[in-house]
């Protein structure tokens, strides 16, 4: 089975109770499970972790990078002007990003994610249901075993 990592940053362990209104009433926990099944489903193998240190983010990419394994990427507010996780993010060979909310459509200080450019591709504004579009992405993107 090929390995997933799902990444998500500063903020995300709050999901479920951090503005329900943008971020929806799952929590981090529900989503994580949520997430195995699917990818158990879709033929991968989902490993999903949260951080608040932009240190052990960037460590958990260096381990993508080392593995070449496909990462699903929500790098929260460091997106906006993390150059140290946009770097890492460079040497991963596959990495969807995804927003919950449509950061295109809020405050004009969102509207720019400097991981953009660095990542394979980029989900927006779909909600919790991004993360389950980037893993089908990444399912049906792999080379025939
Ligand atoms: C977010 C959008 C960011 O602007 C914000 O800082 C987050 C979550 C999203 O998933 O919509 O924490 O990445």
């Amino acid at each position: 089975m090929i390995k997933v990592m799902v990444l998500n940053g500063v903020n995300l362990g709050r999901l479920g109770r951090r503005e329900p209104a943008i971020y929806g009433s799952v929590s981090h926990d529900q989503l994580a499970r949520h997430l195995v099944e699917t990818g158990l489903g879709l033929g991968l193998e989902v490993e999903v972790k949260q951080t608040d240190s932009e240190a052990e983010l960037v460590s958990w990419l260096h381990q993508a990078a080392d593995q070449a394994c496909p990462v699903v990427l929500n790098p929260a507010a460091w997106s906006h002007y993390s150059l140290a996780v946009a770097d890492a993010v460079r040497e991963v060979p596959q990495v969807v990003e995804v927003h919950i909310s449509n950061i295109a459509a809020r405050e004009p200080y969102r509207h720019d994610s400097v991981v953009t450019a660095q990542a394979t591709g980029v989900i927006a504004g779909l909600g919790l249901g991004g993360y389950d579009l980037a893993l089908a992405h990444i399912a049906a993107s792999q080379p025939a075993a």
